[in-house]
């Protein structure tokens, strides 16, 4: 096991453990999902410092964290996780967003977990976290690497201009490389982990 702060820890221990309790249902998610925890479990990063900031969306955060704590086992266990470490996030926007439509800019709120500008320095592995105020659609985008992200406030979906609809909290969304997809939060803020595989 790599020597790594405590709450990290709990907080990657917990983000896998939710992807695997629907490994059944997501098989196509599972290489991504093996290659990504083997590999933090075999070897840690840099622990980096960079100063946590806010921003005006994360006044969300705590309804966010609400509807988490409804959510499946493990979920509720995941979300303690995260709010005991997000006081040390470095919350910022999406590069590029001040021009998005529908007050997106001041409307959402990301941050690096794990990878290039997280609390956890590397080049293989990236997670973070995506939180958007409610009515707001975080707008569609595509990247080469493959992404999984684990849904932990409810919120709609898109995938390839499609609807994959209303994704409750534990639920998976797997993204094959460059596909395009989005999401909009319903009524409540939604909020979703991204674990991306940058490696060889
Ligand atoms: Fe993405």
């Amino acid at each position: 096991m790599p020597d790594r702060n405590h709450k990290l820890q709990r907080l990657i221990d917990a983000t896998e453990a939710g992807i695997q309790a629907r490994a059944a249902e997501y098989p196509d998610a599972m290489l991504l999902a093996a290659r990504i925890f083997l590999t933090l479990k075999e070897t840690s990063g840099s622990s980096a410092k960079s100063k946590p900031s806010r921003l005006a969306a994360c006044n969300h955060l705590e309804d966010a964290f609400k509807q988490a704590r409804n959510g499946p086992e493990p979920i509720p266990e995941l979300t303690d996780a995260l709010a005991a470490i997000e006081p040390e996030f470095a919350w910022s926007r999406r590069p590029e967003s001040a021009q998005a439509a529908g007050g997106f800019y001041n409307s959402h709120a990301n941050a690096i977990i794990v990878g290039k500008g997280g609390l956890e320095t590397r080049q293989d592995v990236l997670i973070g976290i995506s939180l958007v105020a409610p009515d707001i659609q975080y707008p569609r985008h595509h990247h080469p690497p493959e992404e999984l992200y684990l849904v932990l406030s409810p919120g709609q979906w898109m995938q390839n201009d499609r609807s994959l609809g209303l994704k409750q909290s534990g639920d998976l969304v797997h993204n094959p490389p460059n596909v395009w997809h989005g999401m909009q939060a319903t009524k409540t803020p939604l909020l979703a982990i991204w674990c991306l595989w940058l490696g060889n």
